[in-house]
């Protein structure tokens, strides 16, 4: 979590900044803070506080500001609570340092160096900063590297030397940054979204390497002090999908891009009426020769890992996990050559998710990343990447990158089936033209949220919402209730429907809304038994079904949603987007930060 940004150029420092951490800010908003390098080698100047990049602005209004070389940051807090003195950067001597990550050995540090009472914050980053300061004699890279050498943990650092200015140093471990070249100087950024507005040349800087950013370019080093290539990357995202594009929220433009991204995700991997993986290099021996899958991943890329579990053992047959990548090590995984792991991230960059995909590959595991950010760590780090083309994420809530995931599950399960011959060629052609057929089934439901805002109406003022479903459906109502939880503070669980009785049924009364779904005939009508179920106690309950059939039961709604017919299989599609506007709808009407929920952060580098 964190964003970091340093620029060194011709241009005002501080106002890059703070352009690019408002881009940022969705690592992470507790505080926010910018330094500036004293042209004449004087004392850095800082200015920090608790609270939003605006507040950092209007501080940023009274001090003075200027000059052409500064880093900047925003935070999530870990170490320390949230306040002005904990925000970034810190000083300690003639350094100024902004960190994302976690020094894990911080409080063995401070007892080694001698650092109690001499800090001002509660920070492990300012702690690191003091050690970088201790070892600092007029050599940035001999410094950082001894102090590299005594950290354990995570670290991206952007450093500032009182007495070399003009320049920014850096350097990482696990913790992302990337750099790149400006036409008037360098900037350095924890992501790509920050310096897409200068350039879309970039590279991601090696782990336990040193850059040394100046207004004559870029320099870089490995820990023995030996000069390394620069490996530039292009990154293809347009800058005009960065902004609201007229919408209120980045969370509502995200919701409403899905039909084009999901078509710009699928599109360009059919060939001849086929999936075709070639240009990621991925060969049908991969697909064909694991014996068992294994998906990786967090939050709402864990709920598309189990819609791909579904797919993949209905078609394929063959046993699919689908582990919390937070969980993964401590479970003593099993997984072998014959397993292949499928690890699923927008960032790219969940630390859980890299280190089970590291610990996979080191057992021999054949591996496929499913990512949204190009060359982020996840992707560098597994032996096949295949690109969700979603565009720049920015709302905290995932939306769009969450079916740009699904829709590649759904192209990967198609390869498969082809390439160990399951299908025949009718079958082929109806799946692939179902795939093909989901952004205009995507637009309908669109086309209809004023219906979908009257039914998040009725659940505004709830207190807890129960979500229930069987198979698919039950796997989509996890990602709606983590939807609703995240942007509306709302409680929801997402109930097996089946499971309802062996305990949780008690919870259900006249003020707990049940949204059902509905989408799967085979288990049409033991789902619609359980929603008796709750309605029998008092339950108000809205029902997502498919198409228009004519229920025989007695009205078992108080609202109903009849979501546009697709085969069963898709229609886990139109269902998230209303599951998805649901959660928005209840957000923007509360009145709520939709696109900041309080305490949470985008891109999650912390275990
Ligand atoms: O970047 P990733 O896809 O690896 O992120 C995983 C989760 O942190 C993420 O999906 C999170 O659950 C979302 N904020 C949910 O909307």
């Amino acid at each position: 979590m964190c964003g970091i940004i340093g620029y060194t150029g011709k241009k005002e420092a501080g106002r890059i900044m703070l352009d690019a951490l408002e881009l940022l800010e969705y690592r992470g908003y507790d505080s926010a803070g910018i330094a500036l390098s004293d042209e004449n080698g004087g004392r850095t100047r800082v200015a920090k506080c608790a609270g939003r990049v605006k507040d950092l602005r209007s501080l940023c209004a009274e001090k003075d500001v200027s000059g052409h070389c500064g880093i900047g940051h925003t935070r999530w807090a870990t170490h320390g609570g949230v306040c002005d003195s904990n925000a970034h950067p810190h000083q300690f001597g003639a350094v100024t340092v902004i960190h994302n990550g976690i020094i894990e050995n911080y409080r063995e540090l401070i007892e080694k160096y001698e650092l109690d009472g001499k800090l001002l914050s509660q920070t492990d980053s300012e702690v690191a900063a003091a050690v970088l300061s201790r070892f600092y004699q007029g050599d940035p890279y001999a410094a950082i590297r001894k102090t590299v050498l005594k950290l354990r943990g995570t670290f991206a650092f952007a450093v500032l030397f009182e007495d070399i200015p003009g320049k920014i140093f850096a350097v990482r471990n696990v913790s992302p940054i990337v750099a790149a070249s400006t036409e008037d100087g360098a900037i350095l950024a924890s992501d790509v979204a920050a310096i897409v507005p200068f350039t879309t040349q970039y590279f991601v800087v090696p782990e336990l390497h040193v850059v040394c950013l100046s207004g004559d370019g870029i320099e870089m080093y490995d820990l023995s002090g030996d000069r390394a290539q620069i490996e530039w990357m292009t990154v293809d995202w347009d800058i005009t999908r960065s902004d609201k594009g007229g919408y209120p929220f980045y969370m509502e433009k995200e919701i409403m891009e899905q039909p084009r991204v999901i078509e710009e995700t699928v599109r360009p991997r059919v060939k001849d009426g086929r999936p075709d993986f070639s240009a990621e290099g991925i060969g049908d021996d991969v697909l064909v020769s694991c014996r068992r899958i294994c998906v990786i991943a967090c939050g709402t890329a864990m709920h598309a890992g189990l819609v791909g579990k579904s797919l993949i053992q209905a078609i394929i047959g063959i046993h699919v996990d689908v582990v919390m990548a937070s969980e993964f090590m401590y479970n003593d995984p099993v997984v072998d050559e014959n397993t292949l792991v499928i690890a699923i991230s927008q960032s790219g960059e969940t630390i859980d998710t890299l280190e089970a995909l590291k610990f996979a590959r080191k057992c021999g595991s054949p591996s496929i990343s499913i990512v949204n950010v190009k060359g982020a760590s996840i992707a560098r780090a597994s032996e096949h990447v295949i690109y969700t083309h979603a565009g720049p994420e920015i709302a905290v809530a995932s939306t769009k990158a969450y079916t740009t995931q699904l829709a590649v599950l759904y192209l990967l399960a198609a390869r498969m089936a082809i390439a160990r011959n399951l299908w025949d060629e009718e079958q082929t052609e109806r799946y692939m033209s179902e795939l093909l057929r989901v952004p205009d089934v995507m637009e309908e439901v669109l086309a209809r949220k004023e219906e979908i805002h009257h039914i998040a109406d009725t659940i505004l003022n709830a207190r807890d919402v129960f979500m229930i479903g069987r198979g698919l459906d039950y796997s989509i109502l996890l990602e709606g209730s983590l939807k609703l939880k995240e942007v509306s503070y709302i409680h929801s669980e997402a109930y097996a429907s089946g499971e309802l009785k062996h305990g949780t049924i008690a919870l259900i009364t006249s003020q707990t809304p049940v949204i059902a779904v509905v989408t799967q005939e085979k288990l049409k009508s033991k789902e619609l038994s359980n929603i008796k179920e709750v309605q029998s106690r008092g339950a108000k309950v809205i029902l997502l079904i498919k198409g228009k059939e004519v229920l025989e039961q007695e009205k078992i709604w108080s609202r109903i949603f009849r979501l546009p017919v697709m085969e069963d299989e898709f229609m886990v599609m139109p269902a998230s987007i209303v599951l998805q506007l649901i959660a928005y709808f209840v957000s923007l009407d509360k009145g709520l930060d939709v696109d900041k929920p309080r305490n949470l952060a985008k891109v999650v580098t912390v275990e």
